[in-house]
């Protein structure tokens, strides 16, 4: 030990490096040797993306050496074929790195990113992204565009479903387990895949939640907010590679912010990897107002050091042009080449370009589909549970409605270009295979799919549910409302589901509905009329069965919303992490309802709020019920005063009061009451999940090092502030027991 010891000293101090380092350093070597040898148009050939549409005339431009990567190829014979263009034909034989919206699953899918990170398991998520990256690399894809860690607060946003939610350290911890998992031990094993953090930055921001819109966030609230999860996925997961943003911020199109680009992410976090565009986003600073023409726009990208073009060709049309006329360096063209390179080393793409195909090896193996499973079952969260009707006691007769419980396309949500539905095991396949024998089913959608609008059947529901001890109800959205490009407006259920639950609600049958959704929708009244609701997302290829499973009580729901879920929409933006007003509500405010008839002018108590909906959400950030009840202990703290670098040990004890065995994902947040800038009035810091069996009970504790309660303040500088402030230990960010403490 002690030898060792010594030895790692002298290494150290000797200045001798590690095998990582060296074999970094021999990199670079070899990268230096290689872009010698370049010529200008092998150059731009590498910062050329090319998309899988049109092969046969990709083939011809690969072997002229104009493209360094392409987009979407599925097929590993076509992979092949083209890396085989690349390596034998090309002169310096450079490999292709082929990339795809690897999202939420390969060919198994998962939950979509928003259920999983309802989830708040980082372990299971790292596992699912390893799957993914598994099923994909066999087609000879190695690089996804994922993880998705753009904060999104605004559910009228489609691409919401893609994200962790609202939160900056829940996306942050998510984001860097969902780059392990892409990525694995070693990014030069052929199962590792390059992960590609983005939207860079700011993207969720968009205004009115309307896809591709402005943004308008400060320095402040970037550093503080959204860079947050980015800054952790470089320098706590080794991230290959990032994309540029669509949004123009502060009228600065993502793909030419110097700032974003060079200050922060190459200069004050050292990225090592390469920046892409996203698709097309360099030629749309023409549409942005930005640029006056396509040539301009090549060149703002390129100085602002975008390495790679993602399929809008402009700097294969003018870089040689670009370069004579002195408006961009051969230094910078050398520069992102080397980036793109890099990578394509580290991947071990030169020894290993090509794949095998062994596709029914790895497809759908019966791990990846209990895996898929078991992540589901995480993700779905129980929102309510009146008269504990869930889970379902012995029943004879189930009746079972709505346009989700069948739908095998739709359950597996946006991004899927892969999986196939003839795998997906929709709630009706699943209830029928492990109840059918024993409960007798009786299946109706009546309403065909989300946006139906035809009532026609609704008498024909009212008399089944009547005969059946519960009614399952299975409502939501189909696929493609959420995702790009499909934002929404209203958020209520589509078509006449809400009517549908309205008329069973006659039949006296106690009513479970269960949600299948790419975002949070509007759903008040519909949580009012139903007895019990659980929101199961768009829950993948194997939701069914977790679905059944949680309805059955084979599991108990312990998943906790990553979003607010607002009562309506003109309640947004709503997340729990704001700051405060000057005059915050406090519930005691006056209601629409209840100001009399020609009041005179009164500002109500001053306060800030909405006079017909309030200030509270429908369902806070972190909520989620569970079949058993836990009681949190008294907050224990190691010290109440503390200096900046020293660290809070937070005790308690948790126990399981009721009669299930279930998890707790346990919440810490904190608030720092006064600042050199005013700072949002709750922040989660830390989360653990519990697993407790029936009365039993765990010390639970947490760590917190003050560093964490860093942001950047008045001076932009990231340091802590001495001061006062409020911790909770909850079981969701509105609840839990709130204790004080003191940074000097
Ligand atoms: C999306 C990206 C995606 C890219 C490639 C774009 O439209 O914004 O998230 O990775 O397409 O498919």
């Amino acid at each position: 030990m002690k030898r060792l010891l010594v030895l790692a000293l002298f290494l150290i101090f000797s200045g001798l490096e590690t095998s990582a380092q060296v074999s970094d350093a021999q990199i670079e070597k070899k990268i230096d040797v290689l872009l010698k040898k370049m010529a200008l148009k092998e150059k731009i050939g590498q910062m050329n993306q090319l998309s899988a549409d049109a092969m046969e005339t990709n083939f011809k431009v690969i072997q002229q050496g104009m493209a360094g990567s392409v987009l979407s190829i599925t097929n590993p014979e076509i992979a092949n074929k083209a890396q085989k263009i690349a390596i034998e034909q090309t002169r310096l034989g450079i490999p292709l790195i082929f990339g795809r919206d690897v999202i939420h699953g390969f060919k198994t899918i998962f939950p979509i990113p928003l259920g999983q990170a309802a989830s708040f398991d980082p372990d299971l998520v790292e596992k699912a992204a390893r799957v993914a990256a598994i099923e994909a690399s066999e087609t000879g894809i190695r690089w996804t565009f994922a993880p998705m860690i753009d904060i999104a607060r605004d559910p009228r946003w489609g691409r919401i479903a893609e994200s962790c939610g609202e939160d900056p350290y829940l996306t942050s911890v998510l984001g860097v387990a969902m780059i392990k998992g892409f990525q694995g031990k070693d990014l030069s094993n052929p199962t590792s895949i390059a992960a590609c953090a983005k939207h860079f930055a700011g993207y969720g921001a968009a205004e009115g939640g309307r896809d591709y819109n402005t943004t308008n966030i400060t320095e402040r609230q970037f550093r503080n907010t959204y860079l947050v999860p980015f800054e952790n996925a470089v320098k706590k997961a080794d991230l290959a590679t990032i994309m540029t943003a669509f949004n123009a911020n502060d009228g600065i199109p993502s793909s030419c912010n110097e700032f974003l680009l060079k200050q922060v992410l190459r200069k004050e976090w050292n990225f090592k990897g390469f920046v892409v565009s996203d698709w097309a986003s360099i030629t749309e600073m023409v549409d942005h107002g930005f640029c006056s023409d396509n040539k301009e726009a090549a060149q703002k990208a390129i100085n602002a050091g975008v390495d790679m073009e993602m399929v809008s060709g402009t700097y294969v049309a003018y870089i040689e042009s670009l370069l004579q006329e002195k408006k961009i360096t051969i230094e910078t063209i050398n520069e992102e080449v080397r980036n793109i390179l890099r990578v394509k080393f580290k991947l071990g793409l030169f020894e290993n370009p090509y794949v095998k195909g062994n596709l029914k090896e790895v497809f759908y193996k019966e791990e990846h589909l209990k895996l898929a499973e078991k992540i589901a079952e995480r993700s779905i969260v129980l929102l309510k549970n009146k008269d504990a009707v869930l889970p379902l006691q012995q029943p004879k007769t189930i009746a079972v409605f709505g346009p989700l419980a069948d739908a095998p396309h739709e359950q597996m949500g946006t991004w899927v270009f892969d999986g196939e539905k003839n795998h997906t095991m929709t709630p009706i396949k699943a209830l029928q295979e492990q109840y059918g024998k024993d409960i007798n089913i009786i299946y109706e959608p009546i309403v065909k799919y989300s946006r139906d609008k035809d009532s026609t059947d609704f008498a024909k529901a009212r008399k089944i549910a009547k005969q059946a001890d519960f009614v399952l109800l299975f409502l939501g959205e189909e696929s493609i409302l959420s995702g790009e490009a499909h934002s929404l407006s209203d958020l209520n259920l589509q078509g006449v589901q809400s009517e549908l639950l309205e008329t069973l609600v006659k039949s006296k049958t106690p009513i479970v509905t269960i949600i299948l959704a790419g975002r949070p929708l509007t759903i008040q009244k519909d949580v009012e009329q139903s007895n019990a609701v659980l929101y199961a997302w768009h829950p993948g290829t194997m939701g069914g069965s977790a679905i059944a499973n949680i309805l059955f009580g084979k599991a108990n729901p312990s998943g906790k919303l990553p979003v607010t879920f607002p009562k309506n929409v003109g309640q947004i933006p709503m997340y729990y992490n704001h700051l405060n007003t000057g005059r915050p509500a406090n519930g005691s405010e006056l209601s629409l309802n209840n100001i009399p008839i020609e009041a005179s002018q009164t500002s109500l108590g001053n306060k800030s709020y909405y006079l017909d909906s309030g200030n509270d959400p429908l369902f806070p950030f972190g909520f989620g019920l569970s079949y058993t009840t836990f009681e949190y202990g008294k907050i224990k703290l190691s010290k109440t005063v503390l200096k900046k670098d020293e660290v809070l040990e937070i005790s308690f004890t948790l126990k399981n009061t009721g009669k299930y065995g279930g998890s707790e994902i346990v919440q810490l947040y904190v608030r720092d009451l006064a600042a050199s800038i005013a700072l949002p009035v709750k922040e989660l810091k830390n989360f653990q999940k519990i697993d407790l069996k029936p009365k039993e009970e765990k010390q639970v504790k947490f760590i917190l090092p003050i560093a964490d309660l860093a942001f950047y303040g008045i001076d932009m500088k990231k340091k802590v502030e001495s001061g006062k402030f409020d911790l909770w230990i909850g079981t969701n960010s509105a609840e839990g027991e709130k204790v004080l403490f003191e940074v000097q």
